[in-house]
This record gives structure tokens, C-alpha cells and sequence, in this order.
């Protein structure tokens, strides 16, 4: 591993954790798909979660669990009528995926969905972020997540300078993202994370003077030691 991408040391690594949650336990979203575990609307919601924000999702999250309650009832509906049925979320492939995730999900699984990453990532439209999102939410396993959101979090905490869009950056994130994983509320950890990046560390003009994160920052003090530079202000 290069020298200026380092693991954090365990007390850095606990210092986030509890920040994190106890965040998270104050400001966290209030979401439908935080109050279940069952597979099937895990994959729904983070499936449509992947290019629509968290307002459009909402409404159609709750009309397709109410049309489509069940994987096998999602594998025998007419593929027409479920293209139609998301058609508000976007033309794209997304349904028909779902639709696929679903039919394989009834023959080859009994309309389950496998908890482990190799089978999971063998699913066509399944990648390593959905993966790690069911095994966590779904089976609370100790499974990494990086979404956008996490990536600048996390780098923008443990690394502040360099290309974040690189391939050894996003090894490095993904490595970042297992090592902070607690051993115990991982669901609520892994959905922390996201709501962080979409509600404090955002793109842009980051709200950096209410960020609990903000003494160890390395976006901010620059090279990781304290407060070196002045945080950056919350926008009016
Ligand atoms: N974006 C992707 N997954 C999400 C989740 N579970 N909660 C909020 N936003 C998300």
C-alpha cells in the first residue's frame, strides 16, 4: 500500500465509528427500507436508489412492493407492465434487471436471495455495491459498501488529497470501507454512511462547521494533524 494512502489505526478507526452513529442516531433519515430486512425490498429499494434520489424513490418504492409484493410475483409479471410501472424512475434497464435479479432468484434459489458475495455478484445486475448493500441490510454481515457518497466520505476523512476517481483510490476506498465496519450495527453503520455523504460531506460546499468529523478530517487539516485549516463554512 503507498505511504500516503495508510489504514487508520484502530483508535481512529473507533473515533469514526461512534461518531458516526451517534450522528446518525440524531440526524439519520427516517426510511422505509430501514425498518425491514427482507431481502427482496432491500434489492427494490437499492436498485431503484442507484441514479434516483431518496424523494422520487419513496412513492414508487411503496406502489411496487404493493403491485409486486414477492420475488416470484415480480418474476411472472409481464415484462411490458413492469417496464410501465417504473417507467417515473427513468427509461432504463433498471426494471428489467430487477425483473431478471427476480426470475433467477425463483429458479435457481427458490425466490431467495443468496447471502453470499460470489453467488450474489453471479446475478446480472448485481455489482459489488448491491452486494455488500444485501449482505449488510439484509443478512447483517460485515459487508463493505461504496457508492459515490461513501467514496467522498471516506476520502475526503482518511486521505484529502489525490484522485479520487482512480482505480488504486477505489481499491483503497473499498479496503477503507471494510476496515471501518463495525462488528455490531452494521446496518445501521453502512446506512450512516450514505446519509453523511448526502446530508453533510455533500459535493458541494460540504457542511463542514457542523461535521462531527471535523478534527481529524483530512480534507480539512490538510495532512491529518488537528485543525490546520479553518473548516469549511456551512453555505447560507
Ligand atoms: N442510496 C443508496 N442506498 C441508499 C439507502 N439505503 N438509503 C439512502 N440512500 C441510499
Amino acid at each position: 500500500m503507498p505511504r500516503h494512502l495508510p489504514i487508520p489505526a484502530p483508535p481512529a478507526r473507533r473515533r469514526f465509528r461512534q461518531r458516526l452513529l451517534t450522528w446518525y442516531r440524531r440526524h439519520g433519515r427516517d426510511l422505509p427500507w430501514r425498518k425491514t430486512g427482507d431481502p427482496y425490498h432491500i434489492l427494490v429499494s437499492e436498485i431503484m436508489l442507484q441514479q434516483t434520489q431518496v424523494d422520487r424513490v419513496l412513492p414508487k418504492y411503496a406502489e411496487w412492493l404493493e403491485k409486486y409484493p414477492s420475488m416470484h410475483v415480480l418474476a411472472s409479471a409481464p415484462e411490458h407492465e413492469v417496464t410501465e410501472t417504473w417507467r417515473p424512475l427513468g427509461y432504463n434497464i433498471r426494471p428489467r434487471r430487477l425483473q431478471s435479479i427476480a426470475r433467477e432468484a425463483v429458479a435457481r434459489y427458490g425466490g431467495e436471495l443468496p447471502s453470499d458475495e460470489e453467488t450474489l455478484l453471479s446475478f446480472k445486475g448485481i455489482g459489488l455495491y448491491t452486494a455488500g448493500a444485501i449482505r449488510s441490510f439484509a443478512f447483517g454481515e460485515r459487508a463493505a459498501i461504496l457508492d459515490t457518497n461513501v467514496a467522498r466520505v471516506l476520502f475526503r476523512v482518511f486521505v484529502g488529497k489525490g484522485e479520487l476517481k482512480s482505480h488504486a483510490m477505489t481499491k483503497h476506498l473499498w479496503t477503507l470501507s471494510a476496515t471501518l465496519i463495525p462488528s455490531r450495527h452494521v446496518f445501521d453503520f453502512n446506512q450512516a454512511l450514505m446519509d453523511f455523504g448526502a446530508m453533510i460531506c455533500v459535493a458541494r460546499n460540504p457542511k463542514c462547521l457542523v461535521c462531527p468529523m471535523k478534527k481529524d478530517c483530512r480534507w480539512i487539516t490538510g495532512d491529518g494533524s488537528r485543525n490546520t485549516r479553518r473548516a469549511r463554512p456551512v453555505p447560507k
